[in-house]
């Protein structure tokens, strides 16, 4: 009996890959098919997989040329599954020509032709048109976000608008797009949706000017600093049914899934303790982030992101917060040490621009505890610790480019309605990091943050 594997994701399942089954079905007497996990796809970079794994399983099953089928998870599997199932022959599509040939060590690699004319992504792209769009600031951020589009099917950088017309004309120019502005009006008119990049100040009123024009809206963080412009902003954004989504990195990326679920699922026991920190010397103070104008300072410019973590792993009622600052001669902070305290838990957290700390995620359990270390908000790995240390476990995760793809195909994916990505940050947890930016504000003004000048 001669056996014959293939693999795919077999997503918004078309004639290429029914013609490809046929095709491997007939090179032997037995298919095994192999289909890919979200993960597994999102590792290999491929974002915006519409249909559900058991979905896309139904789909190869329904062909009848499948004899058995089969998941595949990880990197190195497809060796694996060779010596496993005693394969004789590999097959995949023309497209990977080439790419296979380590295979030859273990069996027969068949490239078959690929059906001319159609894809996943073209189909992708086909459903839910292609997303127009456009950037509002052309600064730092801005200029690491518009490269990683590319690497997300479905949306495209339009244009940038800044009003200082200049700015946005070096942006555009750097990355080949077609059009720049300093005209909301133009803006919208070339956009379904819009990327806000500008600094913190500025966010409440585009957020709310780009919904009021029947645009999505993906902001960077913070999103505002007050809880009512968040609570107003989302309500907004509901009622004209259109998008609103907190441009937080972390929230997006696998492995800080991954990292919030395993800490959940009872490994390390009970969380007592949360404990965040990150800090970014920056030399220049003459930068936006040190402004009091620009409602500068260590926390807003950071905070967001240990609070994502505190709020992901302890919720959103706690029962107060404390404050210590470190701040500058203009009453900025340098460098900020909070501690928020719950019924039966705590979390302490720090951010820093002119002091430098540790960075790390540790959550500690009645059982143990769970390490990521500086940078930690990028989670490219995370470990597992325990009194008995020869029960410790690591977890790696790729983090690929920026990272920001991931916060862009989430995006994307809730404007055409995939669900999957809509539980890893609700509006109510940006709305919860707005409350305490607006109370550690507060509490800075009111002179009830305990504070130390350097
Ligand atoms: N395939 C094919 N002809 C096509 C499309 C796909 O023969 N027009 C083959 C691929 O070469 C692969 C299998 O079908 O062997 C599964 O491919 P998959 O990556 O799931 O499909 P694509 O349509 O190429 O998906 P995407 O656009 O997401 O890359």
């Amino acid at each position: 009996m001669v056996k014959v594997i293939t693999y795919g994701s077999y997503d918004l399942f078309h004639e290429g890959h029914y013609r490809l089954l046929q095709r491997a079905k007939a090179l032997g007497d037995y298919l095994i098919v192999g289909v890919t996990t979200e993960q597994y796809d999102e590792y290999r970079g491929k974002l915006n997989v519409a249909d559900s794994l058991m979905e896309r399983i139904e789909h190869v099953k329904q062909t009848g040329f499948a004899d058995q089928i089969i998941i595949e998870d990880h990197v190195g599997q497809k060796v694996e599954d060779i010596q496993k199932y005693n394969v004789d022959i590999f097959t995949v599509g023309s497209d990977w020509l080439g790419k296979f040939e380590y295979l030859k060590e273990y069996c027969k690699v068949v490239y078959l032709e690929r059906t001319k004319g159609i894809s996943s992504t073209m189909l992708r792209n086909g459903n839910f048109g292609i997303v127009r769009l456009g950037i509002i600031g052309s600064g730092r951020i801005a200029r690491r976000f518009i490269p990683e589009v590319k690497y997300v099917s479905g949306v495209n950088a339009e244009i940038v608008y800044n009003p200082h017309l200049e700015s946005a004309r070096k942006l555009t120019e750097l990355n080949q797009l077609n059009i720049y502005t300093d005209d909301r009006e133009v803006l919208f008119r070339h956009s379904d949706a819009v990327y806000i990049a500008s600094p913190h100040n500025t966010h409440y009123e585009y957020i709310m000017d780009a919904i009021n024009h029947g645009k999505h809206v993906l902001c960077e963080k913070p999103l505002v600093l007050k809880k009512r412009e968040a609570e107003e902003a989302f309500a907004l954004a509901k009622e004209k049914k259109l998008i609103l989504m907190e441009a937080l990195k972390t929230a997006y990326a696998p492995g800080f899934i991954k990292l919030i679920s395993t800490a959940k699922s009872g490994n390390i026991g009970k969380i007592c303790e949360v404990e965040a920190g990150f800090t970014k010397l920056v030399q220049d103070h003459n930068l936006r982030e040190f402004l009091p104008q620009e409602s500068g300072g260590s926390f807003t410019e950071l905070g967001s992101y240990p609070l994502l973590a505190v709020i992901k792993l302890l919720g959103r009622n706690y029962r107060d917060i404390s404050f210590t600052s470190f701040c500058d001669k203009n009453g900025v902070d340098l460098y900020t040490k909070a501690c928020i305290y719950y019924d039966r838990s705590i979390a302490s957290i720090k951010t820093g621009l002119g002091v430098k700390s540790e960075g790390n995620l540790v959550i500690a359990g009645t059982n143990g505890y769970l390490i990521a270390d500086s940078p930690w908000w990028l989670t490219k790995k995370f470990k597992l610790c325990y009194e008995d240390r020869s029960a410790n476990e690591e977890f790696f995760f790729k983090y690929q480019g920026e990272g920001l793809r991931y916060e862009i195909g989430a995006f994307i994916a809730q404007i055409n309605g995939l669900k999957k990505h809509t539980s890893v940050m609700k509006a109510e947890d940006s709305i919860a990091i707005a409350e305490i930016m607006e109370k550690y504000r507060n509490d800075l003004s009111n002179n009830l943050v305990r504070r130390i000048v350097l």
